[in-house]
């Protein structure tokens, strides 16, 4: 009997990330739509996605840069991410708060780097 992993690896449901970190390494996620892109990036142990905050956009340490074109595919940031994102480093036009970008279709194999460093 397959895992629900597997099961959804096979039909295609999963969505694939790949994550850069600073350094260049990179590591490929299969990612479940519907949990954040944090969730399925701490569930894979990818280096430099803290989330101190479990998701409760509190602390930005699930901080990341999504390249093109994914970023111009997800939704954008509220108001309230905005304001956290203030507290990352290192922050530039493509940073997102990974915790607030659900993994959609139209993430199909985003490219997301993370930081030097976190908060
Ligand atoms: Fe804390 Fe995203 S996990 S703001």
């Amino acid at each position: 009997m397959l895992s629900p992993i597997s099961w959804m690896k096979e039909r295609g449901i999963l969505i694939e990330l790949t994550f850069i970190d600073a350094d260049g390494e990179s590591q490929t996620i299969q990612a479940t739509p519907g949990e954040s892109v944090m969730e399925a990036a701490i569930r894979n142990e990818v280096p430099g996605i803290e989330a101190a905050c479990g998701g409760a956009l509190a602390c930005a340490t699930c901080h990341a840069y999504v390249e093109e074109p994914w970023y111009s595919d997800v939704p954008e940031k509220t108001e309230t991410e905005a304001d956290m994102l203030e507290y990352g480093s290192h922050v530039d036009g493509r940073s997102r708060l990974t915790c607030q970008i659900e993994v959609t279709e139209a993430l199909r194999g985003a490219v997301i780097r993370t930081p030097i460093e976190q908060g």
